[in-house]
């Protein structure tokens, strides 16, 4: 992957001068805690594949390729603000989120700025199309944190009720990033729904490998705290698996653990064993790894190309990052 990154190095570094040039409240508030999480070593991987769709197609206007990452960056950091205040993060990235500096409030409400931020700079692009597009995202993403939410400590959670979570929340932003890429492309129809599918795929496959992590991640490289989904009571995929093949007793402790106040080391530890003697980890791998399989073969309509061989690399990388 990492030459993926440093091929299109020329063209992030115009995506960030674009976000950089975005953030210009006359509230300096505003600009601090927005750059504290700007720049704080995000990988820009929606931007990338704004960027890298586009370039399946001949026709494209360079300067919207930027304005457009700009734009799925901005939506992304204002989700990762919020989200920390939603699950009491105390680090992102290796280092004390906005949250933990500034105070929920500031977290919240640069969200929103962020989030209106991006609209209001995509209503400049004066498309229908695209508006629609981000502002339905928008709705989505915020009904994926409520589903979610609304099944909070819930032991009955199905794969199939999870998969609509994780899809709203976050594979819909990456699925748009790459529908950009397309629309700023002039593909066609047929083209623009199997980038669209790509990316919800690549999405969920991102996704269940993120809650695969929060388990059995190196934390120093993640650079966030291990163990957080059943701290905050997050049910996902491998939890989901471990609690439809344990038995009774061992489902009683899940529950008791989900419900204490302080969370044990020894808990987690004991989790993860569980997990890996009934095959929550590997099935959970397996999943991510199908939704990989799904976003790949979403590609089979186009021919072969460095950018095609670039999102078949991302497909690869998203279920083998440690990060
Ligand atoms: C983190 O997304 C939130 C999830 C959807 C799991 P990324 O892993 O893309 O976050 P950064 O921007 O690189 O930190
Ligand atoms: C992803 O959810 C966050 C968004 C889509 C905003 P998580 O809460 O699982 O992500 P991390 O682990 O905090 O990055
Ligand atoms: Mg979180
Ligand atoms: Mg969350």
């Amino acid at each position: 992957m990492d030459h993926v990154w440093s091929q299109h190095k020329g063209l992030l570094s115009q995506v960030e001068k674009q976000i950089h040039k975005g953030v210009r409240s006359e509230v300096s508030l505003v600009n601090r805690v927005a750059s504290h999480i700007l720049n704080s070593g995000g990988k820009r991987i929606r931007p990338l594949l704004l960027i890298l769709s586009a370039q399946i197609f001949k026709q494209f206007d360079q300067e919207a390729l930027f304005y457009g990452g700009g734009i799925v960056e901005f939506i992304h950091t204002a989700s990762l603000l919020h989200d920390d205040v939603i699950d009491n993060a105390e680090v992102r990235r290796g280092i004390p989120p906005a949250r933990v500096l500034w105070g929920n409030q500031a977290s919240i409400l640069v969200g929103d700025y962020l989030y209106t931020l991006a609209l209001s700079l995509a209503v400049k692009l004066d498309d229908l199309e695209i508006n629609n597009l981000l502002a339905d995202t928008c709705l989505r993403m915020a009904e994926g944190e409520m589903l979610q939410l609304s099944h909070s400590s819930d032991l009955d959670l199905t794969e199939a009720t999870y998969l609509k979570i994780i899809e709203y929340k976050t594979a819909l932003l990456i699925s748009t990033s790459c529908r950009l890429g397309a629309i700023m492309g002039q593909a066609s129809e047929k083209e623009k729904e199997a980038l669209t599918r790509y990316g919800k795929n690549l999405g969920v496959a991102f996704q269940v490998a993120d809650d695969t992590l929060d388990y059995i991640a190196d934390g120093q490289r993640l650079g966030k705290s291990l163990g957080e989904d059943l701290k905050e009571g997050k049910i996902t995929l491998p939890l989901i698996h471990l609690l439809k093949n344990c038995d009774g007793e061992e489902k009683r402790w899940l529950s008791e653990v989900m419900k204490a106040e302080k969370s044990l080391e020894g808990d987690l530890h004991r989790v993860v064993g569980l997990m890996v003697r009934y095959g929550s980890i590997q099935y959970a791998k397996k999943r991510a790894r199908d939704f990989s399989d799904y976003a790949r073969q979403d590609l089979d309509l186009f021919t072969d190309s460095p950018n095609k061989k670039a999102l078949l690399t991302v497909a690869d990388y998203v279920i083998r990052r440690d990060h």
